[in-house]
């Protein structure tokens, strides 16, 4: 049973998929954050990335994304792929370039630009695209976020911190990612906005966006995954199809916050239920 592909929709497949081999990443000489890393996000699929604090996620958006060098880190041996192009060593640019976009953690937004004028800026990353492409990004971002639309206007620093990481998300969808990386875009934010932005990622996949979707969140990102990896230290514990992953022991007991179930080879004690 855990041996079934990863589960996903029909047109999974059909366009480049995301392909991580072997990936060891270092901050200066001390810190080996990345240790061996494999993941793949085929094409058309949200894949899930769990795991503790310093377990490695952002590390890992950052090697796709080309901005690990920012951060002083590098790539000391794997590849990162994305369809054909390789972007292990490359900067943003040819990141964004090849259709790959990342929130960054901590819902970085420019507070003294308008909702408009942040949204602008997101769509610059792509390079020289028609007013009619532009336009039609604008319109998909408005539309997956009502709240934005009645703030075109506003400041981005007087924005709650639910409506700035829409505005987050929405800045880096005006560039038209394939693959969307969202690093724990609901950290701290209420049930309330948590559920909302569940949502979003779930409309944006059935545009047919692909997104690798970091999360502290594990319930959250468990139910809306095709796929999951679990991080641990800065190598690979789990992986496999959400639903598996959600039924197994280790992942029930350290990032769901439940006994395991109890088919499960565990040792927790009775009367748990
Ligand atoms: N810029 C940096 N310089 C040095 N060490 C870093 C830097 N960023 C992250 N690290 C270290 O790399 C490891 C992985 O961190 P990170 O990728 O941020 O984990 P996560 O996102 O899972 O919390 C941790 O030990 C962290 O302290
Ligand atoms: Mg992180």
């Amino acid at each position: 049973m855990p041996e079934a592909p990863p589960q996903a929709p029909a047109r999974s497949g059909a366009g480049p998929a995301l392909h991580v081999e072997g990936l060891h990443v270092t901050y200066g000489r001390a810190v080996a954050a990345l240790r061996g890393v494999r993941l793949t996000v085929p094409h058309g699929t949200v894949t899930a990335l769990l795991g503790a604090n310093g377990a490695g996620k952002t590390t890992l958006l950052r090697a796709v994304s080309g901005t690990l060098r920012l951060h002083r880190g590098a790539v000391t041996a794997g590849t990162v792929r994305y369809g054909h192009v390789a972007l292990d060593g490359r900067d943003p640019v040819a990141a964004v370039r090849a259709g790959v976009v990342q929130v960054p953690e901590g819902r970085r937004v420019f507070a003294g630009l308008t909702v408009d004028e942040n949204l602008r800026a997101g769509g610059l990353g792509r390079g020289r695209r028609s007013p009619a492409v532009v336009r039609e990004a604008r319109e998909r971002v408005l539309d997956l976020f009502p709240r934005l639309a009645e703030r075109t206007g506003q400041r981005a620093g007087l924005l709650s911190g639910g409506e700035q990481q829409m505005l987050a998300m929405g800045r880096a969808l005006m560039a038209g990612p394939e693959l969307l990386l969202l690093d724990e875009p609901s950290l701290g934010l209420a049930p309330l906005m948590v559920e909302r932005i569940a949502d979003v990622v779930r409309r944006i996949h059935a545009q047919g966006t692909s997104v690798l979707l970091v999360e502290q969140n594990a319930t959250m990102a468990l139910g809306l995954a095709d796929a999951a990896c679990v991080l641990d230290v800065g190598e690979v514990r789990l992986a496999g199809p959400a639903r598996e992953l959600a039924r197994t022991g280790a992942v029930r007991r350290l990032y769901l916050g439940e006994p395991p179930a109890a088919d499960a080879p565990s040792s927790a004690g009775r009367g748990a239920a």
